[in-house]
Order: C-alpha cells, then structure tokens, then sequence
C-alpha cells in the first residue's frame, strides 16, 4: 500500500508547540507515513526554535510575515501561497491546529482543492464570534471544512455535535499540549541549575508571577490596564518577582515598554523559548494570562492561573485547576492576584507539590494524557489512507 502523504501546516507559537508531537507521531510511523512540514512564516522567530527543540526539520517555508501585519494581507499572502504549495505536492490530506490565519487559509485550500482537512484542536467554541477575535471566526472555518475533527475534550466534540457534524468524524483525542509538556518537563527540570544561572532572581524563595498577554481584543484599553494592575501587583508585593516575556506583536510590546519599562521586580523579557518558559511555569507560584495555551499548561501543571480574558473556550479549565476568569479589569486583577499570592507566600511552586520535587508531575489532566498525537496519526492512517 502506497503511504498516507499529509502536509503538516503550521505558522505561529502555539502551533509549533501543539503540531510537533503530531509531526513526531508521523515520523514514528515512517512505514506507513510520509509527511511533509510546511511553516507558513506567520511568526518568522517564535516558531523555528520550537521545532529545532523537538528536532524537527521543516520541509519548506512560505516566510509570509511582515512586521505589524494587518489579518487581511495576512490571509491574502496565506491563501496564495497555500495553494501554490497544495496544488505543487498534492499531499493526501492536509493537517492544521488551532484557530489562527495559517489553520484559517489551510482549511478555505484544502476545500478549494477537494482534499481532505484534518483539525487538531478541534470543536473550541466561546459562542462570540467577537471573543476571541478572530480566532473564534478562523476555528469555525475550520470547523465546516474538516473532514477529521481531532477534539481534545469531550466538551469540544459537543461542540462539534450540537453544529451537527456527525459522530463519525470526530474523535476526542486529547490536547497535544499535553505531549508537548511530557516531552519537556523532566527535560527541564533536569536543566534547572542552567536555568537558575540564566534567572538569579528566581535562586531564592520569593514568589513569581509569571504573566503573558497578547489577545487582539485586549489591545488598547484592556492591555493598559493589564498594565496598571501589574504595577499596582508590583508594589503592593515588593518581595514577588514579576516575569513579563513580552509578545513580539508591536501592538503589545508598545504599551508594556512604556507602562511597566522601569520597575524594580517588574522583569520585561523577549518571548521565552518553549523549554524556558516551561521551565518559569514550573517555578511560578501564579500564572497571568490571556493565552489559550497557557491556560491548558496550568490546568496541567495544577498551578493557580489568573485569566485576563471575560470568556474562555476551555472551560475545563474552571474545574481542573485554581482558575480565575477576571477579564482585564484592573480592581479584579490586583484583588484576584493579591489574594493568590497572599496565600502561597513564600511556597516559590504554588500550590502544586509532589514530595520531595517540589513539584506536580503530569500523568495526565482534563486536557489529555500525552498520547494524543499518536490517536490522530492513528485516525488518519485508519480513515485516509484507508480510502486511498
Ligand atoms: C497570532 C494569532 C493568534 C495566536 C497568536 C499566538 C492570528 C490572526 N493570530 O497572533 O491567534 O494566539 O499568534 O502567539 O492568526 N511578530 C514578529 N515575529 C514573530 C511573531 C510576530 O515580529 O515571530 C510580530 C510581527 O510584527 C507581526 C505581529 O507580531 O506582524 C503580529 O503577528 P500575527 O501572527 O499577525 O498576530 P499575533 O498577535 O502574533
Ligand atoms: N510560550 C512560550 N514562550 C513565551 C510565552 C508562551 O514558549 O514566552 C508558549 C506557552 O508554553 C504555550 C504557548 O506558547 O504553549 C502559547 O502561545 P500563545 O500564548 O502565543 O498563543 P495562544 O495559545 O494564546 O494561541
């Protein structure tokens, strides 16, 4: 039998994290799979290393960023070169993650083109298309067009059943964020003197909160805001450590230079690479974000987490961990922070401990077990290459 040739489409951050245990899974079936890793450039620096940490080698690079992109020239340049790209290898299927442009454009080709569309990530819904924007929009694309929906909960395949997509093309697979985080942890916390040298704040035992934040609907008021309430956090706790890797998204470097640039235990960083900033979450007594991600990694790592957004699509994560929905008031920041921090004290690993570490051990969490990038290889060889 011929073997299942999918193209893997990524673009940013997150997708990098979340596609390179599928990447893996199809190279560990190098018999039965041939795939092909495309970057689309979405995000030019924070992807690469990602996959160069999990030794990933893509096969190609559309490099369409520019710098302060608007969505449209975005799409338009993704739509162009996706398809250039499908209708040069014509790949069995094509695979994508998420809910950004890149999942977007790959989702509208592999229709255009009549090849099937695997979802990872598949079925995450706030309801409000303006929430977040313009994810909520892109994962509904996705949505219509796949024909495999990898749903990493059985609240997300919900989702996808109420839209009435039929039961046979979905399977909850789990989140692969959660084989990302397997795959890294002990790495890391192996590492940790080199990444105590890197970080000499962090030696002793104060607490650190450890803060991102880069959603388009918080640009303007909400990230001043943010903003705000770091500063008011930073001063109400003089002994906490306050770590900001800051988005490269000019939109929120901005207003975080200017706002929180020249305070004592306020540490404005460049992105983290994925094993650091593994590495910080595993050290944080608490985690601030708007990151969809990041809230899967707390949950996993059962680490308090502050969400600065009024919704979320993961509403495991309000059962599966100390998980705080304030939106970017500055009053419920500082009171929902303060009030977590005033608890773990000097407990520098929040509430999550596990013996003599110090520290949660991942088995698994609502998010998935570790396995789930070989149950969507598996799905695919069974349903694609099953028709070829
Ligand atoms: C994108 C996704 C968002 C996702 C986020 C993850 C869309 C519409 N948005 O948002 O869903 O949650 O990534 O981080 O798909 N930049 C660089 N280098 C990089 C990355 C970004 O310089 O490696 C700068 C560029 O100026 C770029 C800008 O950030 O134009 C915005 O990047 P873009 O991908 O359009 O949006 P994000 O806010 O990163
Ligand atoms: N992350 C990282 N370095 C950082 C901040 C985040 O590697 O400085 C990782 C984090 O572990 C998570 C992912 O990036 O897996 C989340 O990406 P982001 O917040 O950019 O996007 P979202 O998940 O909101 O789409």
């Amino acid at each position: 039998m011929d073997k299942l040739r999918p193209l893997l489409i990524l673009g940013t951050r997150p997708e990098a994290i979340k596609m390179a245990p599928v990447i893996l899974a199809c190279q560990a079936r190098a018999d039965a799979v041939q795939p092909l890793v495309c970057l689309s450039g979405q995000h030019r620096h924070m992807a690469r290393p990602i996959l160069d940490y999990f030794s990933i080698t893509p096969d190609l690079d559309l490099d369409v960023m520019a710098e302060n992109q608007t969505l449209a020239s975005l799409t338009a340049k993704l739509v162009t070169a996706l398809d250039q790209l499908v209708t040069e290898h014509s790949p069995d299927c094509l695979v994508a993650q998420g809910d950004t442009a890149t999942v977007m454009t790959a989702a509208m080709i592999a229709f255009y083109r009549h090849v099937p569309f695997v979802h990872v990530e598949a079925g995450l819904r706030t309801g409000n298309l303006q929430a977040p924007w313009p994810e909520e929009f892109n994962r509904r694309v996705a949505g219509i067009v796949a024909s495999l929906h990898c749903a990493p909960t059985a609240g997300a395949a919900e989702n996808l059943r109420r839209e009435g997509v039929p039961d046979a093309q979905i399977s909850v697979t789990g989140n692969t964020v959660v084989d990302a985080l397997r795959m890294t942890i002990e790495r890391e916390r192996a590492n940790s003197a080199a990444w105590t040298k890197r970080h000499p704040n962090l030696a002793g035992a104060a607490p650190m909160c450890l803060i991102t934040a880069h959603r388009r609907e918080n640009f303007g008021g909400g990230m001043e805001n943010i903003c705000q309430a770091i500063l008011q956090l930073s001063a109400r706790f003089p002994e906490a450590q306050f770590l900001y890797p800051v988005h490269l998204n000019p939109n929120v470097r901005q207003p975080v230079n200017k706002l929180l640039g020249n305070q004592a235990n306020v540490a404005l960083l460049e992105p983290a690479a994925y094993p650091e900033f593994v590495w910080l979450m595993d050290r944080a007594s608490v985690l601030l974000t708007d990151s969809g991600g990041v809230q899967e990694e707390a949950a996993s790592l059962d680490k308090p987490v502050v969400v600065m957004r009024e919704t979320t699509e993961r509403p495991e994560v309000l059962d599966a961990t100390e998980c705080y929905l304030v939106g970017s008031s500055v009053e419920r920041i500082v009171d929902t922070v303060s009030s977590v921090l005033e608890r773990v004290g000097t407990d520098v690993t929040g509430k999550a401990t596990d013996g003599d570490s110090g520290s949660a051990i991942i088995h698994s969490s609502l998010f998935g077990d570790g396995h789930a990038a070989e149950r969507i290889t598996d799905w695919m060889l069974k349903r694609i290459a099953g028709t070829k």
